[in-house]
């Protein structure tokens, strides 16, 4: 089978990068075991960095960018799958050196494969995508330190972008006292239904300058922002709080000292959710369709807009201007 099918794809033409829809066959796909007939994928900073003129991330063209998908397997030659299944694949080289989600047909290896989990549609999936793995690895790794909900108040960050909103949302749902941080002034009644009990803009969180060692507020903090704001977060938590960082939004230093650790014994935990392990990665899966499963009206919540194919190239490049809300949806 050959069949034509529609991609986003990356050209680059004369040292300049364009975007757009076009027309391929299966012989253009890489190579992988399973082949899957793409239903959803979504919006993520990375995408949009991928998009990028100068991406830092993408360095052969012409490709096909989209770090997560959500479909169909139509053949498989690994016996793990079969045509039927439904599946999700995110991160690991997806979208970013292999040819991604923004396509109706994707060809994958089976090792990044997972099964659709259980509580979850394929719309949903994707609504969490890459950034509610990311959100759920975060609150994960805060349980799996001691922080109960009446440990004390956790602040989320960037908390009106995908990450942040998902962290806040899934945080109020185990109970927990969120405090969320947002550039945007708009976001804060979104947050507040998401459940968040109290808004704060970002420079509350980073106050006139970072101190290396400041007055005490949350036992801990889903932090995607990075930069200042992570330095603030460290010097801010109280005894033996901690930070789960995953993102670099607010910039790649963090300008702080070995004060909070030595001081007050607080842990900086990386998330990684690229290419975390398989096992770790379903079972946080496992959980984001249970006892972490958003409802049917967050899920609507967070849902910015849904997007075709054809309006990618004007989507994506909004995304790094930091001024997005919550998740864009991509039914392809
Ligand atoms: N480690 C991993 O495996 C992993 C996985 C997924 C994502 N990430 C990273 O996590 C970050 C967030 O990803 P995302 O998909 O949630 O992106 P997103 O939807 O674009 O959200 C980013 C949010 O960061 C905040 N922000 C933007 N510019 C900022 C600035 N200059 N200073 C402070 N805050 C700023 C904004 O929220 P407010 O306006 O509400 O402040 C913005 O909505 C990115 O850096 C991404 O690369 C890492």
């Amino acid at each position: 089978m050959n069949k034509t099918f529609r991609a986003y794809q990356l050209q680059k033409t004369n040292g300049t990068v364009t975007g757009a829809v076009t027309t391929l066959t299966q012989n253009d796909l890489p190579e992988g075991e399973v082949l899957i007939k793409v239903q959803y994928s979504g919006l993520n900073y990375k995408d949009a960095m991928a998009n990028m003129p100068n991406s830092p991330i993408v360095n052969q063209y012409p490709f096909i960018p989209g770090i997560d998908l959500a479909g169909e397997v139509v053949e498989s030659v690994d016996d793990r799958f079969e045509a039927g299944d439904l599946v999700i694949v995110t991160s690991y080289a997806l979208g970013v050196s292999h040819d991604g989600g923004y396509s109706e047909y994707a060809r994958v290896k089976a090792e990044w494969v997972i099964p659709l989990p259980q509580g979850l549609s394929l719309a949903q999936a994707m609504l969490l995508g890459t950034a509610g793995l990311t959100a759920a690895m975060s609150v994960a790794q805060l349980q799996q330190q001691g922080i109960e909900p009446n440990s004390g108040p956790i602040l989320v960050t960037g908390a009106s972008g995908g990450v942040g909103s998902i962290a806040t949302a899934l945080l109020a749902n185990l109970g927990y006292e969120v405090e969320a941080s947002s550039g945007k002034q708009a976001s804060h009644s979104y947050l507040t239904t998401l459940g968040a009990s109290a808004v704060m803009t970002r420079e509350d969180v980073v106050g006139e300058k970072v101190r290396l060692i400041d007055k005490q507020q949350w036992v801990g903090a889903v932090d995607s922002v990075g930069g200042e704001t992570l330095a603030a977060v460290l010097s801010k938590l109280k005894y033996n709080g901690v930070v789960a960082a995953s993102g670099l939004t607010g910039g790649i230093e963090i300008p702080t000292s070995v004060y909070p650790f030595i001081l007050r014994g607080i842990s900086l935990i990386g998330i990684d959710s690229v290419y975390c392990p398989m096992e770790t990665r379903k079972s946080i899966w496992l959980r984001l369709g249970s006892d972490m499963r958003l409802s049917d009206e967050q899920f609507k919540q967070i849902t910015n807009r849904v997007i075709s194919l054809e309006e990618l190239s004007s989507n994506l490049p909004t995304l790094l201007e930091g001024q997005s809300l919550g998740r864009v949806l991509v039914k392809i």
